[in-house]
């Protein structure tokens, strides 16, 4: 059992023990290590300024991604290589990205520039492959969409991104020995780890990093008090806000497996501690609606640490892989150190917040049905912005039609109630209906019934009310554009 943090920093080795391996990332990286270079700005994910590249070893090799270092706590990053803004120089000469900044005039203040360049950096490394072909415009429009610039404009920085020949661009693992790191690294992630110390006001801290579910969930079922962190990306923020202080911590960073994704007989199967990256690179050929769905969850930095697991368990009525889940009639699979158990997911939600899930059990993978052939799935999400904005309203909706008749839909909304929603008397009422515009706008008024919205800073409940209703009509318009263009 190893007591102390091993991680690398832009090429360098970092031992951590004690009260600071309960640091943020960015808290450790600033006041520790004086890399100010990772700027902080709104501590909670959503403007990017914190962007640090964090690369993890897969078949071998490190694996960059960025993620927002403000919401990731320096346990997360045991066994990994950080490389900050100011690790991206080689040989003392200015990244290529960098570089473009600085030639397409890419910042005025500066303060969101670190975060913009360590993201863009990260889209050559392309999964450990080199990236042959320039950066778009679209491309960078959706990967930057996590990062704000308040005083430059975006349209340089676009340009900055664009400009950037990837033949320029050196590889991480030609900037740092990846040899050596790996070597190293490969033998850190085998061993499990336990930190105890004391807080400044002499609380008691203990985090505990299991290399398998059952040790996981033995560690959970001593306390009511632990707090179980996957990707730290809901927990982070409430941790920034004040809203909890945890203490007894179970990081499920380094649990082996279930972070895979696999598809057989009709199932699709998610380890819960699956990245959302991941399941949007998965589903961009299996389920295309989920894919653009994913699309708009959070930024790329969000994705690449959120876990599907968090986003299930966190359980809020607008999270927005429920509704989905909810209509492909997922499974939970719920570990525990006596064995394991499957919980419909409708089953899961018992009220806002509660659910059935007991005091030794960890949510080990999910298995959802595909969509069967001639089904038609489409999912909406509803929000104030486009980009990296939380839901107001979403939907799931799964029809089966037997040539212009509803056979079957399975219907399944968030955001208007304490948890997602199906709606079994406006399923009930399509089944057998005719495939219309006019049957549609009807089931809308029967879906009206079935929920009860409340008005919060998002929407009023008379505007959820009204979306419940026109999501139908919406879907039929969908579903007729997509036939005429065939
Ligand atoms: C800027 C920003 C944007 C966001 N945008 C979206 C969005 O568009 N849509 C959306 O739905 N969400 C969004 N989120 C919320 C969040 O990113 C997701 O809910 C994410 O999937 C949480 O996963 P995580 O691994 O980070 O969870 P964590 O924060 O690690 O954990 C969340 C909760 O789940 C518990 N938990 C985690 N894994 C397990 C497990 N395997 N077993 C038992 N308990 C577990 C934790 O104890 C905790 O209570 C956003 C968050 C931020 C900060
Ligand atoms: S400081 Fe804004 S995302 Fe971290
Ligand atoms: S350059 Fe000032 S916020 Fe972007």
């Amino acid at each position: 059992m190893r007591t102390e943090l091993c991680f690398y920093v832009n090429g360098m080795p970092h031992r951590v023990a004690g009260r600071d391996a309960f640091l943020t990332l960015s808290d450790y990286l600033r006041r520790n290590q004086n890399l100010t270079g990772t700027k902080i700005v709104c501590s909670e994910g959503d403007c990017g300024a914190c962007s640090v590249l964090v690369g993890r070893i897969h078949d071998g090799v490190l694996h960059y991604a960025a993620v927002d270092s403000c919401i990731q706590f320096l346990y997360q990053v045991d066994g990994a290589h950080v490389v900050t803004v100011e690790g991206l120089k080689k040989n003392g000469a200015l990244h290529p990205v960098q570089q473009a900044m600085i030639d397409c005039h890419g910042s005025q203040c500066g303060f969101c520039t670190p975060g913009f360049v360590t993201t863009m950096a990260s889209l050559f490394e392309n999964g450990g492959t080199r990236r042959e072909e320039p950066l778009t415009s679209a491309e960078l429009r959706d990967a930057l969409s996590g990062n704000l610039c308040r005083c430059t404009g975006y349209v340089q920085i676009i340009e900055a991104g664009c400009s950037i020949d990837p033949a320029s661009v050196p590889r991480m693992k030609n900037v740092f020995d990846e040899k050596a790191l790996v070597a190293d690294l490969a033998e850190r992630v085998r061993e499990e780890v336990r930190i105890e110390a004391r807080d400044a006001e002499g609380h008691d801290l203990v985090v505990y990093l299991p290399l398998s579910w059952e040790a996981a969930a033995r560690f959970k079922a001593e306390s009511e008090e632990t707090v179980v962190i996957a990707g730290a990306t809901d927990i982070g923020v409430q941790r920034n806000k004040g809203r909890v202080t945890p203490r007894r911590i179970l990081s499920l960073a380094r649990v082996e497996g279930d972070d895979t994704i696999s598809v057989a007989d009709g199932l699709l199967t998610i380890g819960a501690r699956t990245v959302w990256s991941a399941v949007e690179r998965a589903m961009r050929d299996l389920i295309p609606d989920y894919y653009n769905i994913l699309l708009r969850f959070g930024g790329p930095q969000i994705r690449n640490a959120g876990t599907v697991g968090g986003n299930l368990v966190n359980a809020s009525p607008i999270a927005d892989s429920i509704p989905f889940h909810f209509v492909t009639e997922t499974e939970l699979e719920l570990i525990s150190p006596s064995g394991t158990r499957r919980v419909p997911i409708e089953k899961f939600y018992l009220g806002y917040k509660k659910l059935d899930l007991k005091q030794d059990e960890l949510l080990a993978r999910v298995v959802a049905r595909l969509p069967g052939d001639g089904e038609i799935l489409k999912l909406y999400k509803v929000s104030k912005r486009k980009n990296l904005d939380i839901s107001t309203f979403t939907a799931a909706i799964a029809v089966q039609l037997d040539g212009s008749t509803v056979a079957s839909a399975r219907i399944a909304y968030g955001g208007v109630g304490p948890v997602v929603l199906r709606l079994p008397q406006t399923e009930a009422f399509l089944a057998g209906k005719p495939f219309t515009e006019e049957t549609m706008r009807a089931a809308g008024r029967t879906a009206r019934g079935e929920i009860t919205p409340i008005t919060d800073v998002r929407g009023s409940a008379a505007y959820r009310s009204q979306l419940a209703e026109n999501i139908l009509v919406r879907f039929y318009h969908d579903v007729a554009a997509q036939a005429a263009a065939v």
